[in-house]
């Protein structure tokens, strides 16, 4: 079949910069693309934290000193291209010091609306100069989403843009991109503001997010239980209207997981590497050698339990403010946390270190190899979340034979299949409601499991015989986008 060009717009890619699993997506999803032949172009901005000398980053010559006027705002960037590490793929990077060489990658800043309106643009204005057409422009959460109506818009005009076709994911739909509406005119809407949500106008704002639902050609999220999920009141934050409207074009296709990155086989952040043949004595030295590293005492016949996440509201830690002190207070288990973010959450983690500490660990940071090394080390992970759009790190559990413990929502529930001891089958201990009890329940299925090494080894190797890779769910973006080019 002919290859596409797919144009691929997202504010991280791994491993340039990352805050979370969006990373991951749009680094590997393109690179599969790639892969199958198609020419798919990546774009990101380039944020100061990037080191230029990393990833044999060259200056594009047609894409220097680009300018894009915003309202009362002349802003220009250049173009630079780098490849990641292992690949052959170029990506694209806006360059604007301005707006991208700030202290993180989000910001609350008064222009943080400029700088994803820019970059949105800045894409439109690279494509052009490279005189290419793609037929497909792929955007994801917020920051890309008011792409597809600049195409109707802005860029409707040129003949480039004629036959594409655009596609937005949502990766988390409790970030929307809402900006006082006094901020339109900088939008580069030119006369065409008449089409952005006249009632969120009257109320005095502008939401990035739903201007993408309203005007994407094809909607999808990262899960099939997550896209109906945010068409209900509990979980749409908002937008379940505008996303029942879409009906049909509303879809749901699962991550997929980078196994380059992520096997035990060949992770080159584990001391010990390990397959399904030999994961018992794989995972418990491992595990030796996180405790050691960690200053935690090695202790025989016991749990390690393992977390790596943002630590928000959306992952449901509170969940395990009293069942978590309990288990470690009856002796049962240990546990290493590696995560940042709200206070709340990391003083939990704090004073579980305090009160135990030669069963828990808080690591307070972001620290990739580490987050390889608590899935190979843990026997268990906790994913409690209130609501996972996707959820990549149960997956990756499931192939590093750390049985994954998560609640029963989005992603989570189509990845994670509750393990029957009668019948050998299932993946991982699911829960259902957010509710202190389900968890007690959840950690004590664990700790009950841990003591039958039999039923422990086939509930690991159920999971390692997963496959999440992105050769299967690739190809249902790859189905999606034909049907797209093809005018469907
Ligand atoms: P989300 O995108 O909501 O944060 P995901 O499970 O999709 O959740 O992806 C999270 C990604 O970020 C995973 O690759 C995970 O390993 C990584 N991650 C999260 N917190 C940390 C941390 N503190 N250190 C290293 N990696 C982290
Ligand atoms: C978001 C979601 C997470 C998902 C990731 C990648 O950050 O919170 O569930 O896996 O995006 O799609």
């Amino acid at each position: 079949m002919a290859p596409l060009a797919i144009c691929f717009a997202a504010a991280e890619m791994a491993p340039f910069a990352k805050t979370g699993g969006l990373a991951d997506v749009a680094s590997a999803l393109p690179r599969y693309l790639h892969d199958q032949g198609h020419d798919v172009r990546p774009f990101m901005p380039l944020y100061s934290r990037i080191d230029l000398d990393a990833y044999d980053f060259v200056q594009v010559d047609f894409l220097r000193d680009v300018a894009v006027d915003l309202g009362g705002h002349r802003l220009s960037f250049t173009g630079y291209a780098g490849r990641a590490p292992g690949s052959d793929l170029a990506v694209y990077f806006i360059h604007c010091p301005a707006l991208y060489h700030r202290r993180s990658i989000y910001t609350g800043d008064a222009d943080e609306h400029l700088r994803f309106a820019f970059f949105s643009h800045a894409v439109f204005a690279c494509c052009q100069r490279m005189g290419w057409g793609p037929q497909v422009l792929h955007v994801n959460d917020w920051h890309t989403a008011l792409m597809p109506l600049y195409r109707r818009t802005t860029y409707g005009w040129d003949q480039l843009f004629a036959g594409s076709r655009s596609v937005l994911t949502i990766h988390n739909i409790a970030y929307q991109g809402i900006f006082p509406a006094a901020v339109v005119p900088e939008l580069g809407l030119a006369q065409d503001h008449h089409l952005l949500y006249q009632d969120d106008l009257r109320a005095g704002v502008v939401n990035f997010l739903k201007t993408g639902i309203l005007y994407a050609d094809v909607v999808t999220t990262v899960s099939e239980t997550y896209a109906k999920e945010i068409q209900t009141e509990a979980f749409g934050c908002g937008l379940e209207g505008v996303l029942r409207q879409r009906g049909g074009s509303v879809l749901g296709i699962v991550n997929g997981v980078d196994y380059g990155t992520w096997d035990p086989r060949n992770d080159p952040h584990l001391p010990v590497r390990y397959g399904p043949e030999d994961v018992a004595e794989g995972k418990r030295r491992n595990k030796e050698l996180l405790l050691a590293e960690l200053g935690l005492p090695v202790a025989e016949g016991t749990p390690l339990f393992g977390i790596v996440s943002r630590l928000t509201a959306q992952k449901g830690f509170e969940l395990l403010f009293e069942p978590l002190p309990e288990m470690l207070a009856a002796g049962d288990a240990q546990i290493v946390v590696l995560g940042t973010g709200e206070a709340s959450y990391e003083r939990f983690f704090h004073q579980l270190q305090q009160r135990f500490p030669a069963k828990a660990c808080y690591y307070r940071g972001y620290n990739e190899p580490l987050a390889h090394r608590i899935e190979a080390a843990s026997d268990f992970f906790l994913m409690p979340s209130r609501f996972e759009p996707c959820g990549l790190n149960q997956m990756y559990s499931l192939k590093y034979g750390s049985v994954p413990i998560v609640r029963k929502t989005g992603g989570l529930a189509d990845t994670v299949r509750l393990f029957d001891p009668r019948t050998g089958d299932g993946t991982g201990i699911v829960f259902e409601h957010f509710e202190p009890d389900a968890v007690r329940w959840a950690l004590g299925c664990a700790v009950e499991l841990y003591r039958d090494p039999q039923a422990m080894d086939r509930l690991r190797r159920n999971g390692m015989a997963e496959d999440f890779s992105w050769q299967r769910q690739g190809k249902l973006y790859e189905r999606l986008y034909r049907l797209l080019a093809a005018g469907g």
